[in-house]
């Protein structure tokens, strides 16, 4: 049994912090699920860790789908939401066409969508359509070509228009709200104001949750996490160090072992292929 956006909203009103990681693929999801972890998000933020983008503007609902639905068949406890990308949510029509890829293609239980203003109709009316909706406010990195500054809403005048608009999104019928690179006092004003949960990256410990990009907490991204990231394992000088140990075996012949192959009629084949006559 999956949890339920129920589940993470009876996880606030406990008082219990819930911790959110991505996931772009079936091994990553069969982890977090072993680990626990009430929640994946397959975020578009795979189109610069997996796919090598410098922004998440490529990425396509085709890419969604395929990662999102290889998420899904790798978990089986996990909340799986879903990012819908750049301009596929434009419109009620492209909003609900993506929808319906991600819920019915991929089987995501929840999807995700950057912005407020216009969005909070379209929210609306994807929730009324029984569309689980996460919103996404601070820093949206759809719109990383307007934000310029990554860190968000550090004057009053912004920190107040974003908790209208969080307010906004709370009343549309969004389950729950992803708040990115803000101020601490921010993020924690809006986790109070806010009955859904408020799940941060960079927004502090006073969000109800918080959400971390598996690359940069695995050591997957060299030896530059981004601040608001906390490595909590090397993975990657793990990776690489097997790597190193296994080339150096196939080019020493250390690996394969015969307990590595097949063991066939081995005396039989040898005599066999020794004798075989192959023409000129
Ligand atoms: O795409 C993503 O991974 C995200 C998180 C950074 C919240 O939106």
């Amino acid at each position: 049994m999956r949890t339920t956006i129920r589940d993470l909203q009876a996880m606030k009103r406990r008082g219990e912090r819930i911790a959110m990681v991505t996931a772009y693929d079936y091994p990553a999801a069969a982890l977090v699920d072993r680990a626990g972890l009430p929640v994946i998000l397959v975020g578009d933020s795979l189109g610069m860790v997996v796919h090598g983008h410098p922004t998440t503007l490529p990425v396509s609902l085709d890419d969604m789908v395929r990662h999102a639905a290889a998420v899904m068949r790798g978990s089986a406890k996990a909340l799986v939401v879903g990012d819908l990308p750049f301009l596929s949510y434009a419109t009620f029509e492209d909003a609900v066409r993506a929808s319906a890829r991600m819920m019915q293609e991929a089987g995501v239980q929840a999807v995700k969508l950057e912005g407020a203003g216009s969005m909070v109709a379209i929210i609306a009316r994807l929730v009324e359509l029984g569309v689980p909706v996460m919103g996404h406010l601070g820093y949206t990195p759809q719109s990383t070509h307007q934000l310029g500054a990554r860190a968000q809403a550090k004057d009053v005048a912004a920190a107040n228009k974003l908790l209208d608009d969080a307010l906004a999104l709370e009343a549309a019928g969004a389950f729950a709200l992803v708040l990115e690179l803000v101020p601490r006092a921010l993020g924690k004003a809006v986790s109070e104001r806010l009955s859904i949960p408020v799940i941060g990256i960079g927004a502090g410990a006073g969000c109800d949750g918080q959400v971390q990009v598996w690359h940069d907490i695995l050591g997957l991204m060299g030896d530059k996490p981004p601040r608001h990231a906390k490595v909590y394992a090397e993975v990657g000088q793990v990776i690489e160090s097997a790597l190193r140990a296994y080339a150096s075996e196939v080019s020493t012949g250390a690996f394969p072992t015969d307990a590595h192959g097949v063991a066939g009629k081995e005396a039989e084949l040898q005599a066999a292929l020794a004798a075989r006559k192959d023409e000129a």
